[in-house]
């Protein structure tokens, strides 16, 4: 049974359809072990209540230093033991000590192609507008796990989604959720559960 913490810091749809393909059996052999917010207001944690899952904010805010949250960020990260951590919309840079204690154990949702549009600065709806403002006519969502660069590790799954006329960031950034993230995100989880992706020469190679 893969053990599963979920690292979340806004509303939480790609948790939602975490929970719903485990919930449904679409996800297999899987637990969600625990949820950890940076945002004590992020609806994503009333979600995991909402379904009986271990859940608890931890923010930067309330410690002196960056260094003090670190520490308490991954002993509690570890005390659930996963065997992997899912960053669903989590926009706290991770610890290097756990990218480090947890290599190829820790996989990111990017709402873009990567390498398109990705990297410091890319996130969240900022990454439609770039898309929009630069006039690409497809654009998507990539799984893949976390190095320590940004968006740099090894890519798991992609899915393209076509860009429509008269597509705002908001209407983009449903359309991009609804065809591919909500798709991906949980395919990935339920390709390492069942042992399906392994990381070789710092690709990530998946067997079907
Ligand atoms: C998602 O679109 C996710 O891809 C993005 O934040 C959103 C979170 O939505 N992540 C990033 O931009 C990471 N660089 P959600 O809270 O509804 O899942």
């Amino acid at each position: 049974m893969l053990e599963v913490v979920v690292l979340v810091s806004g509303g939480g749809t790609n948790l939602q359809a975490i929970i719903d393909a485990v919930e449904a059996g679409t996800i297999t052999n899987t637990r969600i072990r625990g949820v950890i917010s940076n945002n004590k207001n992020a609806y994503a944690l009333k979600r995991a209540e909402k379904h009986g899952i271990e859940n608890l904010c931890i923010s930067p805010k309330d410690y002196a230093s960056r260094e003090e949250f670190n520490v308490k960020f991954m002993e509690a990260v570890d005390g659930w033991s996963p065997d992997l951590i899912v960053l669903a919309g989590f926009l706290v840079v991770i610890p290097p000590a756990m990218i480090e204690k947890y290599r190829n154990r820790i996989i990111n949702i990017h709402p873009s192609l990567i390498p398109s549009f990705c990297g410091t600065g890319f996130y969240g709806l900022k990454v439609h507008e770039a898309a929009l403002s630069r006039g690409v006519k497809v654009v998507g969502a990539t799984v893949h796990f976390v190095d320590e660069g940004t968006d740099t590790g090894p890519i798991i799954l992609q899915k393209a989604v076509e860009v429509e006329e008269g597509d705002t960031p908001e209407i983009l950034q449903r359309r991009v959720m609804e065809e591919a993230e909500w798709r991906i995100l949980p395919r990935a989880i339920d390709l390492i559960a069942n042992g399906k992706v392994e990381v070789r020469d710092g690709r990530a190679v998946v067997s079907s």
